[in-house]
């Protein structure tokens, strides 16, 4: 019985998959014209934060069942680990899943989780042409602009985008974000999923933090 409903579970996030790899032009036209106006309204920044202990998600079985708030948990602990005092590099950890909330509404989670690939673009045409599929990047991106530094949001806005996926399609001016930011971010991202590692860090460490750099609120 367990077992069927885990591969009930498994079949289901490949459907999901699937949905979010097909979205063509029109689609994410769509999803970007209809996330244009607030869905959750003004929320407490902190409490914002701590939804994410309410999304799990349904595709990513190196996460199993773990929350995004576990999971922004771990990656702090990496960066941690690795020795990043940087508070924007901080920053960027808490915030840039923050898209997941949509998780909580009755949005198709095709449309608010998994990797993003190239939907239109030219090699070499630099990351502002590029166009991929629209998920939590684009909806975080779009709440949080004016928030984080421009760079961090660029990277809020492509971290669904895999680092060997993004480089075709950097101009040299991108070069430098790509090799300090996005390509680093990446492996804390990736590389810190598990389904058996505690976090040493809790998530009340940072939120001092979030106090003094982040608005008291954020509409949503
Ligand atoms: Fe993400
Ligand atoms: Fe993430």
């Amino acid at each position: 019985m367990l077992a069927e409903r885990e591969a009930a579970q498994a079949a289901l996030a490949e459907s999901i998959i699937d949905r979010h790899d097909s979205q063509g032009d029109a689609d994410i036209r769509r999803l970007a014209e209809r996330y244009r106006t607030p869905v959750f309204g003004e929320v407490d920044t902190w409490e914002l934060v701590l939804m994410l202990g309410q999304c799990v998600d349904p595709t990513d079985r190196r996460l199993g069942t773990a929350s995004q708030l576990l999971h922004v948990l771990q990656v702090l602990d990496m960066m941690i680990d690795d020795g990043v005092t940087d508070e924007d590099l901080l920053l960027v950890a808490l915030f840039h899943d923050l898209g997941k909330v949509l998780l909580l509404t009755d949005e198709d989670p095709a449309n608010v989780v998994c990797l993003n690939h190239r939907v239109s673009g030219e090699p070499g045409g630099g990351i502002g042409q590029l166009t991929t599929q629209w998920n939590h990047d684009e909806f975080a991106y779009t709440r949080l602009d004016g928030l984080l530094r421009p760079d961090l949001l660029q990277l809020v806005r492509f971290h669904s985008v895999l680092p060997h996926e993004l480089e075709p399609y950097l101009a040299p001016s991108d070069e430098a974000f790509a090799r300090t930011l996005h390509t680093p971010f990446s492996r804390y991202d990736q590389e810190s999923k598990s389904t058996v590692l505690h976090p040493k860090v809790r998530i009340d460490d940072f939120r001092e933090l979030v106090r003094r750099r982040m608005p008291s609120r954020i509409e949503i």
